[in-house]
């Protein structure tokens, strides 16, 4: 799941696994290094967390100025010592690290068993180092070569390095549909899944693209298409910096990031929303603009959380801009025989811009003549580069693995993005526009105040902290609250939980309803309000603990909860945005208690780059 590789100057080791520590937030299970110096190679690698590694490798030897280390998220071969990377081919001689999945490794596999190799994992990466080396006996070629050629036998998805034993000068790495950065200094270039272990070095980046592999000396860099054409590569500059990636005083990542929810949003819209005139802008959509007046339908496409902002993003659109919204699993959608036209827009949302389902869907649908919007945090990811325009997040590097401050500034950016569409097609009037605005922009403020409810929260989880069920009711776009409210306690404190829509309860969830069963109404004075207030009522009768998000000041709903959670009165329509603030912190602290893990939690990865 991570990679980070250094050749250069200085001593490798400490670099490398630094480089690991801040790639742990992606999720892993297992981690290891090699290294090379002058008495030969050495390979570290163990399951478990990279301390377990450090450690491990405490009194062993660690000097050399080129290594590369690995995290690994298992996909095949449960996560131990001998299936963790760095693999190494036969000889032992070539050693690599691979992010991805070989998806014809059997058939490789098979074949390289009928020529005498032997395996020393249940790993489809082992495979391919093997296969590179074959390759290089029997074509008598250098290993840039054979590595190139071998790649085109391949099929699925990689990022990989790879380190030579004869030849310590010199790194390869090449990538399909995972991620590769490489950090250019000075004798030294450092490689990675993501910009994060190389920020301290350098800011200067080269974002290898599909299908291209390099050749990486400690001054030099040659960059080559699979098919052999050399590539000029394209130096940017990074925006990161540091202390975004430190937890500046919190305990963890996930609460700094909910914390940092007023800035972020304040962030996201920032030159974007002009209350005054009622006006957004949107400048990376603003070439389609034309478009959108007669756009038939829009498909939203995403994966985990970024799929439930889709949900809202469609009560939004649908209800501003009178646009015909589907919000699809890029997962289902990839391999269904969807219809899309040339008058679609599909709006692809994705955190990290690296979701493999994610990025195959928008392949197809681009394919299939649509046009294509994205949604990402991560600027430079590969999902705004496969796309025909986007609106970035602006939320700033997300660590924990549990999506906070990413959800609600895609909800922010579909939230102007339905305004926008709105704007173009005349379905708003002006002054209405001038209103929903003025609220907008004062969103972060009743953000911060929703964050002061803290105490309370931590009150409620110390209530309900060793339930084994929770659900999560809401109505309208209370519903997808529900659900990322239910996806958040699953995801880091490990009780089982559900989001539904409050009505449909009564079609299955009542049945697991006793007074065990922790039940969080999403009941702010809206629309739905009274509907969800009998919901309530049907809960109470059956002796459920009914914990309710409420609007400030509310009397009716504190009758019936046990438990009321207050948020400020807003607009409906922005209503997820400050919903979802007391969910997060409901589940964190329920966590903290429980002892859990909270920005790395067992299994799950921050970006998933494999299918
Ligand atoms: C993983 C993460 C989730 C995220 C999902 C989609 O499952 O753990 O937090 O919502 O992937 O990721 P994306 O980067 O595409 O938004």
């Amino acid at each position: 799941c991570g990679i980070v590789g250094y050749i250069g100057y200085r001593e490798a080791w400490p670099i490398v696994l630094k480089g690991l520590k801040r790639l742990e937030y992606r999720g892993y299970d297992s981690a290891g290094i090699a290294l090379i110096n002058e008495n030969g190679q050495n390979i570290y690698k163990k399951a478990g967390k990279v301390a377990v590694l450090e450690d491990f490798a405490a009194d062993q030897d660690r000097t050399g100025t080129i290594g590369m280390g690995h995290t690994r998220w298992a996909t095949h071969g449960v996560p131990s010592d001998r299936n963790s990377h760095p693999h190494t081919s036969a000889n032992e001689k070539l050693s690599i690290i691979h992010n991805g999945i070989i998806e014809n490794y059997a058939t490789l596999k098979e074949e390289l068993i009928g020529r005498g190799h032997e395996f020393k994992s249940d790993t489809d990466t082992e495979v391919l180092i093997h296969l590179i080396e074959e390759i290089q006996k029997i074509e008598k070629i250098d290993l840039l070569e054979a590595v190139r050629l071998a790649l085109h036998e391949v099929s699925g998805a990689y990022a990989i390095v790879i380190m030579d034993k004869d030849h310590p000068d010199r790194l390869i790495a090449a990538r399909k549909g995972s991620p590769m950065v490489i950090g250019v200094g000075k004798g030294e270039y450092f490689i990675a899944s993501d910009a994060t272990p190389i920020i301290e070095y350098t800011k200067n980046v080269i974002y290898l693209k599909d299908g291209e592999i390099a050749l990486v000396t400690k001054d030099d860099l040659l960059v080559k298409q699979l098919d052999n054409i050399v590539q000029t590569p394209l130096i940017q500059e990074l925006e990161l910096k540091l202390e975004m990636l430190e937890k500046g005083g919190f305990e963890h990542f996930m609460l700094k990031e909910i914390y940092e929810q007023p800035r972020s949003i304040k962030d996201c819209m920032r030159g974007r929303i002009y209350p005054g005139e009622g006006k957004v802008q949107l400048g990376g959509i603003k070439e389609f603009a034309e478009k959108l007046k007669n756009v038939d339908r829009i498909i939203i496409v995403a994966c985990g959380t970024s799929w439930h902002a889709g949900l809202v993003g469609e009560y939004l659109i649908e209800e501003y801009a009178r646009i015909p919204v589907e919000v699809e699993y890029a997962s289902e959608f990839r391999y269904r025989n969807p219809i899309i036209t040339e008058k679609d827009v599909v709006i692809a949302i994705s955190q990290s811009g690296e979701t493999a389902d994610t990025m195959a869907a928008i392949e197809m649908a681009k394919e299939r003549g649509a046009t294509i919007f994205g949604i990402c945090n991560v600027a430079g990811a590969s999902i705004p580069r496969l796309t025909h325009a986007g609106v970035y997040t602006h939320a700033g590097p997300e660590i924990g693995v549990a999506s906070t401050k990413a959800f609600t500034a895609q909800v922010t950016v579909l939230t102007l993005m339905a305004f926008y569409m709105a704007q173009q097609k005349g379905t708003i009037t002006a002054s209405k526009m001038i209103e929903l605005l003025t609220e907008l922009d004062h969103i972060p403020e009743k953000i911060q105040k929703a964050l002061e409810s803290n105490d309370i929260i931590k009150e409620v989880a110390e209530k309900i902290k060793d339930s084994r069920n929770c659900l999560f009711l809401g109505r309208g776009s209370g519903f997808p609250v529900a659900l990322e409210g239910a996806l958040k306690l699953k995801e880091i404190s490990y009780i089982h939980a559900e989001g539904y829509p409050a009505a449909e309860m009564k079609h299955g969830p009542i049945a697991l309803i006793d007074e065990e069963m922790p039940v969080v109404f999403i009941a702010t004075q809206n629309s739905s309000y009274e509907k969800v207030i009998s919901n309530i009522q049907e809960v109470k009768a059956r002796k459920g603990k009914v914990i309710a998000i409420v609007t400030e000041g509310d009397t009716e709903v504190k009758k019936m909860a046990d438990y009321c959670i207050e948020i400020p009165d807003a607009n409906e329509a922005f209503l997820p945005l400050l919903a979802t603030i007391p969910l997060q912190l409901l589940s964190y602290h329920i966590a903290v208690m429980r002892g859990c893990n909270i920005d790395q939690p067992r299994n799950l990865a921050k970006s998933v780059t494999v299918e």
